[in-house]
């Protein structure tokens, strides 16, 4: 359980971040990891700009996919990460909790902002930040798998109009689905309510 906390620095952050993820054999994730990067440069490209912290956020933003499934919960539980009962149905939603501590505990990263903007990667939540939306658009538009591509693509269509309207798209597509999901976890209901104008009671 202490491997995931235990890793030398050698100070270039982009190196560390990718030895990390070798070291683990999740290389995939590093791959996807540099695919959100493309997707965060398609936003700079379209704004002229993106968040400062914006780029070490996505960098850092999977970095819990390195803790085994089975090793989740008792990982929360060593860490004090909070656990809510719906996080308890799908712990594999937890790993945006755990990439924030992995950032902090093991990278040094103490940026709340940046730290938010990888807590709530998965999740979103309601009236999340430039960067946090910066970082939630890219890991969505990054999608490239059958079944994510098209709505990876229609994301990428709607930021042309503004990060609110790819926020508010992803999420109405969520809220449309929420009885085909196994959790639809209250940060995203929150987002959807924030986002759509949509009424608690109607949830
Ligand atoms: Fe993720
Ligand atoms: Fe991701």
């Amino acid at each position: 359980m202490n491997a995931y906390l235990a890793f030398q620095l050698t100070g270039d952050f982009e190196k560390d971040i990718k030895q990390y993820f070798i070291n683990f054999e999740r290389q995939e994730t590093y791959q996807h990891t540099i695919e959100v990067l493309e997707e965060l440069d398609y936003l700079k490209k379209l704004y002229g700009s993106v968040e400062e912290g914006s780029e070490i956020a996505c960098l850092a933003h999977d970095l819990g996919r390195v803790v085994k499934h089975e090793d989740i919960l008792e990982f929360c539980m060593m860490n004090q990460i909070e656990v809510t009962d719906e996080e308890r149905l799908l712990p594999s939603i937890l790993h945006q909790k755990l990439s924030g501590h992995i950032a902090e505990r093991v990278f040094g990263i103490s940026n709340p902002s940046i730290l938010d903007g990888i807590k709530y990667h998965t999740t979103s939540r309601a009236n999340p930040t430039e960067l946090e939306k910066e970082v939630f658009l890219a890991d969505k538009m990054s999608w490239k798998e059958a079944g994510y591509r098209e709505i990876a693509q229609e994301i990428k269509c709607a930021v042309k109009v503004s990060k609110d309207s790819g926020m508010r798209l992803y999420l109405e597509d969520m809220h449309q689905k929420r009885d085909q999901l196994k959790v639809y976890h209250r940060d995203s209901r929150e987002a959807y309510v924030y986002f759509t104008g949509g009424h608690h009671d109607h949830l």
